[in-house]
Order: C-alpha cells, then sequence, then structure tokens
C-alpha cells in the first residue's frame, strides 16, 4: 500500500480552512462554505477520472449535498465504500472535525487514480452533508438506495476526526471484543476492524476500541446490515493518565480541545496522528480492495 503524502492531506486542510475564512468562518450545512468544499473535491476527482454524482438533500430548510465518487471498474456487485462528512459545525471551520477525514480519503481516492489501481472490488467514495445536524447526509443515501444497490456494498469505512491534536488511537469495536458500549456490528465488521487494526500493528502504534455506536455517519449503514468500520482520534473525551503512557501527549486534557469550537483550525492538527491514519486508509483501501468477496 503506499504512504500517502502529509503535505499532500494537509494541503487540502488548508484549502478548507481559506474556503471558510471567505464564508463567515465555517463550512456548515446550508452555508455557502459547505457547496464549496464539494465543489473543491469534486474538481480534484473530476480531473483524477472518478465519475462524480452530486446527491441533494434538503434538511431544516437548506439544500444539502452529498458527493460520491466511484472509481471505474473492479465488481460491481461487491462495492467497498470509504467515506468521511465534510460538513463543519456552524461555530467554527471544522478542520479536525471533519476536514482530516475528508482530506485524508481524498488523497487516496487521488493516489488510487495515480497508482491506476485495478482493485478486484469496485472502490466508491463519499463526502457526507449535514452529519452535525444528525447523520442527514449518510442517511438520506442508505435510505434512497434501491435494495438491489444497497446489497451490492459489501463494506463501508468511515473516517470522523484523525488528526486530533491529543490523539488516540482508536479503531471501531465492530466485534464488541470488550464488551462495554454497543454490541457487535454486522458480520464483516470484525474483518474491517482487524484490517485497521494490523496496520497500526506494522508500524508499532497500539491501538484500543471506540463504541460502535453509530454516532457518526457508519451508523445508516450498520442500521441496514453493511458490515462497517473506521478510526477515531477522540473528540471531547479526556485522555487518561494510562492513555497518555501509551500514545503520549497530555492526560486530563480533551483528545480534541477545539471540537466543535471556532479554534478547531489548521492549528488544530496533530500531524503524526493524521499521517499514521491517512496511511491506515491507504492500507485498508488497498487491503480489502484487493480481496474479493468471501465465497
Ligand atoms: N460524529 C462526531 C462529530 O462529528 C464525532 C465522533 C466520531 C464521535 C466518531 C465518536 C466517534 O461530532
Ligand atoms: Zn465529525
Ligand atoms: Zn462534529
Ligand atoms: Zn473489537
Ligand atoms: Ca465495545
Amino acid at each position: 500500500a503506499p504512504d500517502i503524502s502529509l503535505t499532500a492531506v494537509k494541503s487540502h486542510l488548508s484549502q478548507f480552512q481559506s474556503i471558510a475564512t471567505a464564508n463567515g468562518g465555517n463550512r456548515a450545512h446550508g452555508r455557502p462554505g459547505y457547496l464549496a468544499s464539494v465543489n473543491y473535491i469534486k474538481g480534484l476527482l473530476d480531473g483524477a477520472g472518478f465519475t462524480t454524482t452530486v446527491q441533494s438533500f434538503t434538511y431544516n430548510g437548506a439544500t444539502g449535498y452529498n458527493l460520491i465518487a466511484d472509481w471505474p471498474g473492479g465488481d460491481p456487485n461487491d462495492v467497498l465504500m470509504v467515506g468521511a462528512h465534510l460538513d463543519s459545525v456552524a461555530s467554527g471551520p471544522g478542520i479536525n472535525d471533519n476536514g482530516s477525514g475528508s482530506a485524508a480519503i481524498l488523497e487516496t481516492a487521488l493516489e488510487v487514480s495515480r497508482q491506476g489501481l485495478n482493485p478486484a472490488k469496485h472502490l466508491r467514495f463519499a463526502w457526507w452533508g449535514a452529519e452535525e445536524l444528525g447523520l442527514r447526509g449518510s442517511r438520506h443515501y442508505v435510505n434512497n438506495l434501491p435494495a438491489a444497490e444497497r446489497s451490492k456494498i459489501k463494506g463501508y469505512l468511515n473516517f470522523d476526526m484523525v488528526g486530533s491534536p491529543n490523539a488516540g488511537y482508536f479503531v471501531y469495536d465492530g466485534d464488541d471484543s470488550d464488551g462495554v458500549g454497543a454490541g457487535p456490528g454486522p458480520a464483516g465488521s470484525a474483518q474491517l476492524e482487524k484490517t485497521l487494526q494490523d496496520y497500526f500493528a506494522s508500524i508499532g502504534v497500539p491501538t484500543r476500541g471506540t463504541d460502535f455506536d453509530g454516532r457518526s455517519d457508519y451508523g445508516p449503514f450498520i442500521s441496514v446490515g453493511i458490515p462497517a468500520g473506521g478510526t477515531f482520534t477522540g473528540a471531547e473525551g479526556v485522555k487518561t493518565s494510562a492513555q497518555a503512557t501509551l500514545w503520549g501527549g497530555t492526560a486530563g486534557r480533551a483528545f480534541d480541545p477545539c471540537y466543535h469550537r471556532s479554534c478547531d483550525t489548521t492549528s488544530n492538527i496533530s500531524d503524526t496522528a493524521l499521517d499514521r491514519n491517512a496511511d491506515a486508509i491507504a492500507y485498508a483501501v488497498w487491503t480489502i480492495a484487493a480481496s474479493t468477496p468471501p465465497a
């Protein structure tokens, strides 16, 4: 799997920051900074050979947009989706939440194109609208998929907050191996979890599970039985001393002290966490997309 360029991922974050700054300081649902963010990504993907679709929906009296990007080829009956929410809260530019996941999957998609990847599975990337208002875009997408299309999606990988400044290294606990919080997700979620864990093990970074409770855009997918997985570097939760021993950083401080605040800017990013997670995304995409479906 390729080494994703941290410099390239951060250049996308700078663009999201500039878009927010030029549009009232945010990239929220129903605000001009959201659609400008969609158009930035769409332009790059169109130029890279993806087939892009903008799906509109209405929420709270405003139009929202999902951006869907298909990489031509692969088994149309065995689709791997990779997604991130692109909207921010209204109070700030949303660079860690979720410029980070949006930029990391964007650079992974662009690398798929540069390498001319010809995977066994069909690859589809998605940037969701209005996650911050209750997973509105991803739910709209899943609920409006014809049953025949829904059954072709064999897995969904979600990335929401992957550059937290006081980072933890969490993988969604799709099999509920810790017996804490939500129960196991759809069969197949465990394999997605293991693939992400394998990458972090390969670079010597310990991971922990995080509750598979549907608190991001994988929720609508697991609700209809689609296996899902993903990583997370922490939000408002406070790092314990055991976690600081494990990962470094500051005990007694939030993983992201600027969570949902105006200070979630390009300064609110751990380069190390963002780099490791971007590489984990590419590893998972290359590994999972290369494999054919279980017989
Ligand atoms: N979905 C939350 C938000 O955007 C962040 C989050 C992601 C929380 C993953 C838990 C797990 O604010
Ligand atoms: Zn988020
Ligand atoms: Zn959020
Ligand atoms: Zn687990
Ligand atoms: Ca659990």
